[in-house]
Protein backbone atom coordinates (compact mmCIF):
# COMPACT_ATOMS: atom_id res chain seq x y z
CA UNK A 1 0.00 0.00 0.00
CA UNK A 2 0.99 3.82 -0.77
CA UNK A 3 0.50 5.84 1.57
CA UNK A 4 0.12 9.39 0.07
CA UNK A 5 0.05 13.18 1.19
CA UNK A 6 0.87 15.68 -1.63
CA UNK A 7 -1.94 16.07 -4.90
CA UNK A 8 0.88 15.63 -7.60
CA UNK A 9 1.68 12.13 -5.93
CA UNK A 10 -2.09 11.27 -5.70
CA UNK A 11 -3.04 12.38 -9.65
CA UNK A 12 0.18 9.89 -10.68
CA UNK A 13 -0.49 6.96 -8.22
CA UNK A 14 -4.38 6.80 -9.70
CA UNK A 15 -3.09 7.06 -13.18
CA UNK A 16 -1.31 4.38 -12.46
CA UNK A 17 -3.92 2.34 -10.69
CA UNK A 18 -6.71 3.17 -13.56
CA UNK A 19 -3.91 2.27 -16.51
CA UNK A 20 -5.60 -1.62 -16.21
CA UNK A 21 -8.89 -0.28 -16.89
CA UNK A 22 -10.37 -1.63 -13.41
CA UNK A 23 -12.75 0.45 -11.71
CA UNK A 24 -11.24 2.35 -8.50
CA UNK A 25 -13.32 3.11 -5.51
CA UNK A 26 -13.00 5.59 -3.28
CA UNK A 27 -13.22 5.05 0.96
CA UNK A 28 -13.23 8.93 2.53
CA UNK A 29 -13.26 8.56 6.51
CA UNK A 30 -11.51 10.78 9.53
CA UNK A 31 -9.50 7.65 10.47
CA UNK A 32 -9.53 5.75 14.02
CA UNK A 33 -10.69 3.07 12.11
CA UNK A 34 -13.18 -0.01 13.48
CA UNK A 35 -14.94 -2.85 11.56
CA UNK A 36 -17.65 -0.13 10.75
CA UNK A 37 -15.02 1.07 8.38
CA UNK A 38 -13.49 -1.99 7.35
CA UNK A 39 -16.63 -2.91 5.70
CA UNK A 40 -17.05 -0.25 3.50
CA UNK A 41 -13.32 -1.24 2.30
CA UNK A 42 -14.23 -4.58 1.95
CA UNK A 43 -17.58 -3.39 -0.03
CA UNK A 44 -15.05 -1.30 -2.65
CA UNK A 45 -12.65 -3.91 -3.01
CA UNK A 46 -15.96 -6.09 -4.50
CA UNK A 47 -15.76 -6.36 -8.30
CA UNK A 48 -11.68 -6.59 -8.76
CA UNK A 49 -11.73 -2.92 -8.00
CA UNK A 50 -8.75 -0.48 -6.91
CA UNK A 51 -9.25 0.99 -3.35
CA UNK A 52 -8.22 4.33 -2.08
CA UNK A 53 -9.15 5.17 1.46
CA UNK A 54 -8.49 8.76 2.63
CA UNK A 55 -8.36 9.96 6.50
CA UNK A 56 -8.64 13.86 7.04
CA UNK A 57 -9.79 15.26 10.46
CA UNK A 58 -11.85 17.93 8.34
CA UNK A 59 -11.83 21.37 10.43
CA UNK A 60 -14.60 22.41 8.34
CA UNK A 61 -17.04 19.72 9.99
CA UNK A 62 -16.27 21.00 12.99
CA UNK A 63 -18.53 23.71 15.29
CA UNK A 64 -15.94 26.04 17.54
CA UNK A 65 -17.32 24.20 20.32
CA UNK A 66 -17.44 20.36 19.08
CA UNK A 67 -14.37 18.04 19.17
CA UNK A 68 -11.72 18.50 16.85
CA UNK A 69 -9.05 18.51 18.70
CA UNK A 70 -9.82 15.72 20.65
CA UNK A 71 -10.74 13.36 17.83
CA UNK A 72 -9.10 10.19 18.08
CA UNK A 73 -6.23 10.14 15.80
CA UNK A 74 -4.36 6.49 15.09
CA UNK A 75 -2.74 7.30 11.45
CA UNK A 76 -0.38 4.41 11.98
CA UNK A 77 -2.64 1.68 12.97
CA UNK A 78 -5.07 2.63 10.84
CA UNK A 79 -2.46 2.75 7.53
CA UNK A 80 -1.20 -1.19 9.21
CA UNK A 81 -5.53 -2.42 9.23
CA UNK A 82 -5.55 -1.05 5.75
CA UNK A 83 -2.96 -2.66 4.26
CA UNK A 84 -3.42 -5.93 5.72
CA UNK A 85 -7.14 -5.45 4.17
CA UNK A 86 -5.57 -5.29 0.44
CA UNK A 87 -6.20 -1.24 0.09
CA UNK A 88 -3.83 -0.29 -3.01
CA UNK A 89 -3.55 3.77 -1.76
CA UNK A 90 -3.80 5.85 1.71
CA UNK A 91 -4.45 9.48 1.08
CA UNK A 92 -3.31 11.50 3.96
CA UNK A 93 -3.72 15.45 3.33
CA UNK A 94 -2.18 17.67 5.43
CA UNK A 95 -4.70 20.47 6.65
CA UNK A 96 -2.13 23.24 3.81
CA UNK A 97 -3.15 20.85 0.73
CA UNK A 98 -7.10 20.47 1.43
CA UNK A 99 -7.09 24.02 2.83
CA UNK A 100 -4.39 26.02 1.46
CA UNK A 101 -4.08 29.94 1.89
CA UNK A 102 -7.25 31.64 0.07
CA UNK A 103 -9.42 29.25 0.22
CA UNK A 104 -12.81 30.34 -0.53
CA UNK A 105 -15.24 27.90 -1.89
CA UNK A 106 -17.96 26.47 0.20
CA UNK A 107 -20.20 23.51 -0.84
CA UNK A 108 -24.04 23.86 0.27
CA UNK A 109 -26.46 21.63 -0.18
CA UNK A 110 -30.30 23.41 1.21
CA UNK A 111 -33.27 21.03 2.07
CA UNK A 112 -32.02 17.56 3.09
CA UNK A 113 -28.95 19.67 4.65
CA UNK A 114 -31.52 21.76 6.76
CA UNK A 115 -33.19 19.44 9.67
CA UNK A 116 -31.60 16.95 12.10
CA UNK A 117 -27.89 17.41 12.15
CA UNK A 118 -28.04 20.48 10.46
CA UNK A 119 -29.96 22.13 12.39
CA UNK A 120 -28.47 20.67 15.60
CA UNK A 121 -24.60 21.53 13.97
CA UNK A 122 -24.55 24.57 11.85
CA UNK A 123 -22.04 24.41 8.91
CA UNK A 124 -21.58 20.99 9.67
CA UNK A 125 -22.87 19.38 6.00
CA UNK A 126 -21.44 22.35 4.24
CA UNK A 127 -17.91 21.05 5.85
CA UNK A 128 -18.82 17.10 5.00
CA UNK A 129 -20.02 18.55 1.51
CA UNK A 130 -17.02 20.65 0.63
CA UNK A 131 -14.46 18.33 1.64
CA UNK A 132 -16.05 15.26 -0.08
CA UNK A 133 -16.61 17.33 -3.37
CA UNK A 134 -13.17 18.24 -2.68
CA UNK A 135 -11.92 14.60 -2.74
CA UNK A 136 -13.90 13.39 -5.09
CA UNK A 137 -12.31 15.71 -7.73
CA UNK A 138 -8.77 14.75 -6.21
CA UNK A 139 -9.14 10.92 -6.66
CA UNK A 140 -11.99 10.87 -9.40
CA UNK A 141 -13.03 7.25 -8.22
CA UNK A 142 -15.94 5.70 -10.06
CA UNK A 143 -17.22 4.53 -7.19
CA UNK A 144 -17.71 5.57 -3.71
CA UNK A 145 -18.41 3.96 -0.18
CA UNK A 146 -20.63 5.33 2.34
CA UNK A 147 -22.63 4.32 5.57
CA UNK A 148 -25.65 4.03 6.95
CA UNK A 149 -24.50 5.10 10.22
CA UNK A 150 -24.61 8.79 9.01
CA UNK A 151 -27.59 8.45 6.88
CA UNK A 152 -28.02 12.16 6.76
CA UNK A 153 -24.97 12.50 5.33
CA UNK A 154 -25.75 10.03 3.03
CA UNK A 155 -28.65 11.50 1.66
CA UNK A 156 -26.60 14.98 1.59
CA UNK A 157 -23.82 13.17 -1.04
CA UNK A 158 -25.96 11.78 -2.85
CA UNK A 159 -27.68 14.99 -3.69
CA UNK A 160 -24.22 17.14 -4.48
CA UNK A 161 -23.20 14.47 -6.80
CA UNK A 162 -25.82 14.64 -8.25
CA UNK A 163 -26.73 18.08 -8.52
CA UNK A 164 -23.29 18.52 -9.48
CA UNK A 165 -23.11 16.37 -11.97
CA UNK A 166 -20.37 14.72 -10.43
CA UNK A 167 -21.73 10.98 -11.70
CA UNK A 168 -19.93 8.90 -9.05
CA UNK A 169 -22.20 5.30 -8.10
CA UNK A 170 -22.44 6.39 -4.90
CA UNK A 171 -23.35 3.50 -2.42
CA UNK A 172 -24.38 3.31 0.86
CA UNK A 173 -23.56 0.50 3.32
CA UNK A 174 -25.81 -0.86 6.37
CA UNK A 175 -24.58 0.13 10.13
CA UNK A 176 -22.42 -2.53 11.32
CA UNK A 177 -22.84 -2.97 14.93
CA UNK A 178 -20.88 -4.43 17.77
CA UNK A 179 -22.91 -7.73 19.09
CA UNK A 180 -24.93 -5.98 21.29
CA UNK A 181 -26.55 -3.58 19.09
CA UNK A 182 -24.71 -0.49 19.32
CA UNK A 183 -23.45 1.06 16.16
CA UNK A 184 -19.76 1.61 15.71
CA UNK A 185 -18.27 4.76 16.09
CA UNK A 186 -14.81 6.90 16.71
CA UNK A 187 -16.41 8.08 18.91
CA UNK A 188 -17.51 5.38 21.52
CA UNK A 189 -13.64 5.57 22.31
CA UNK A 190 -14.74 8.36 24.56
CA UNK A 191 -17.35 6.38 26.20
CA UNK A 192 -16.45 5.11 29.71
CA UNK A 193 -17.72 1.79 31.17
CA UNK A 194 -20.68 2.10 32.76
CA UNK A 195 -21.89 5.34 29.77
CA UNK A 196 -20.84 2.28 26.89
CA UNK A 197 -23.56 0.15 28.63
CA UNK A 198 -25.90 3.45 29.29
CA UNK A 199 -25.19 3.63 25.08
CA UNK A 200 -27.14 0.59 24.26
CA UNK A 201 -30.62 2.55 25.11
CA UNK A 202 -30.15 4.47 21.82
CA UNK A 203 -30.36 1.71 19.31
CA UNK A 204 -32.69 -0.67 22.01
CA UNK A 205 -35.34 2.93 22.11
CA UNK A 206 -35.32 3.44 18.23
CA UNK A 207 -35.55 -0.27 17.90
CA UNK A 208 -38.97 0.09 20.18
CA UNK A 209 -39.83 3.05 18.53
CA UNK A 210 -40.13 1.11 15.07
CA UNK A 211 -42.16 -2.04 16.48
CA UNK A 212 -44.51 0.30 18.49
CA UNK A 213 -44.93 2.15 15.02
CA UNK A 214 -45.27 -1.00 12.80
CA UNK A 215 -47.44 -1.93 15.09
CA UNK A 216 -49.87 0.66 14.52
CA UNK A 217 -49.23 3.04 17.07
CA UNK A 218 -48.69 6.71 16.33
CA UNK A 219 -45.67 8.28 15.32
CA UNK A 220 -45.76 10.94 18.28
CA UNK A 221 -46.21 8.39 21.11
CA UNK A 222 -43.65 5.93 19.46
CA UNK A 223 -40.86 8.49 19.53
CA UNK A 224 -41.76 10.30 23.01
CA UNK A 225 -41.53 6.52 24.27
CA UNK A 226 -37.75 6.25 22.82
CA UNK A 227 -36.95 9.83 24.17
CA UNK A 228 -38.25 8.77 27.69
CA UNK A 229 -36.19 5.51 27.88
CA UNK A 230 -32.97 7.73 26.47
CA UNK A 231 -33.77 10.00 29.28
CA UNK A 232 -33.73 7.22 31.81
CA UNK A 233 -30.20 5.93 30.95
CA UNK A 234 -28.83 9.28 31.21
CA UNK A 235 -28.88 10.72 27.54
CA UNK A 236 -29.28 14.62 27.63
CA UNK A 237 -29.81 16.75 25.86
CA UNK A 238 -31.40 14.70 23.49
CA UNK A 239 -30.95 16.72 19.48
CA UNK A 240 -34.06 14.79 17.89
CA UNK A 241 -35.17 11.73 17.69
CA UNK A 242 -37.80 11.82 14.45
CA UNK A 243 -39.09 9.60 11.69
CA UNK A 244 -38.31 11.31 8.37
CA UNK A 245 -39.23 9.93 4.78
CA UNK A 246 -36.77 7.50 3.77
CA UNK A 247 -35.10 9.69 0.73
CA UNK A 248 -35.81 13.18 1.48
CA UNK A 249 -35.90 13.22 4.82
CA UNK A 250 -38.89 15.53 5.25
CA UNK A 251 -40.58 14.91 8.80
CA UNK A 252 -43.26 12.80 8.62
CA UNK A 253 -46.43 12.72 11.43
CA UNK A 254 -47.39 9.33 9.82
CA UNK A 255 -46.11 6.47 8.90
CA UNK A 256 -47.30 6.19 5.55
CA UNK A 257 -44.54 5.72 2.83
CA UNK A 258 -40.95 3.92 3.95
CA UNK A 259 -39.28 6.47 6.48
CA UNK A 260 -36.19 6.43 8.52
CA UNK A 261 -35.86 7.05 12.80
CA UNK A 262 -33.10 9.27 13.57
CA UNK A 263 -31.71 9.81 16.96
CA UNK A 264 -28.94 11.87 18.06
CA UNK A 265 -27.85 12.78 22.04
CA UNK A 266 -25.57 13.34 24.44
CA UNK A 267 -24.43 10.69 26.91
CA UNK A 268 -22.36 12.42 28.92
CA UNK A 269 -19.75 14.61 26.81
CA UNK A 270 -20.11 11.89 23.56
CA UNK A 271 -22.57 12.57 21.20
CA UNK A 272 -24.17 9.72 19.56
CA UNK A 273 -26.37 9.10 16.84
CA UNK A 274 -28.37 6.09 14.83
CA UNK A 275 -30.83 5.47 12.71
CA UNK A 276 -32.99 2.36 12.19
CA UNK A 277 -35.54 1.78 8.91
CA UNK A 278 -39.13 1.92 10.06
CA UNK A 279 -41.40 0.34 7.03
CA UNK A 280 -45.41 1.49 6.35
CA UNK A 281 -47.91 -1.40 8.02
P1 LIG B 1 -16.07 8.85 9.56
O1 LIG B 1 -16.92 9.17 10.72
O2 LIG B 1 -14.66 8.41 9.77
O3 LIG B 1 -16.81 7.76 8.72
C1 LIG B 1 -16.30 7.34 7.48
C2 LIG B 1 -17.33 6.46 6.81
O4 LIG B 1 -17.56 5.31 7.62
C3 LIG B 1 -18.69 7.18 6.66
O5 LIG B 1 -19.25 6.85 5.40
C4 LIG B 1 -19.51 6.57 7.79
O6 LIG B 1 -20.90 6.56 7.56
C5 LIG B 1 -18.95 5.15 7.81
N1 LIG B 1 -19.21 4.50 9.10
C6 LIG B 1 -18.87 4.93 10.34
N2 LIG B 1 -19.34 4.07 11.28
C7 LIG B 1 -19.99 3.09 10.61
C8 LIG B 1 -20.71 1.91 11.00
N3 LIG B 1 -20.85 1.56 12.28
N4 LIG B 1 -21.24 1.14 10.03
C9 LIG B 1 -21.12 1.48 8.72
N5 LIG B 1 -20.47 2.57 8.29
C10 LIG B 1 -19.90 3.36 9.22
O7 LIG B 1 -18.19 10.28 8.02
C11 LIG B 1 -17.07 10.77 8.05
O8 LIG B 1 -15.97 10.14 8.58
C12 LIG B 1 -16.77 12.13 7.44
O9 LIG B 1 -17.89 12.96 7.60
C13 LIG B 1 -16.34 12.07 5.96
C14 LIG B 1 -17.44 11.48 5.06
C15 LIG B 1 -15.04 11.27 5.81
C16 LIG B 1 -16.06 13.51 5.45
O10 LIG B 1 -15.11 14.14 6.23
Amino acid sequence: MQTLSDLPALRAAVAALKADGKPLALVPTMGALHDGHMALVQEAKRHGRHVVVSIFVNPKQFGPAEDLDAYPRREAKDAAMLAAAGVDLLWLPPVEVMYPAGFATNVSVSGVSEGLDGAARPGHFDGVATVVTKLFNQVRPDVAIFGEKDYQQLAVIRQANSDLDIGIDIIGLPTQRAEDGLALSSRNAYLSEAERKAALALPRALGEAKRLMEKGESVEFATSKALIMMENHGFGPIDYVTLCDAVTLEPMTVLDRPARLLGAAKLGKTRLIDNIAVEPV
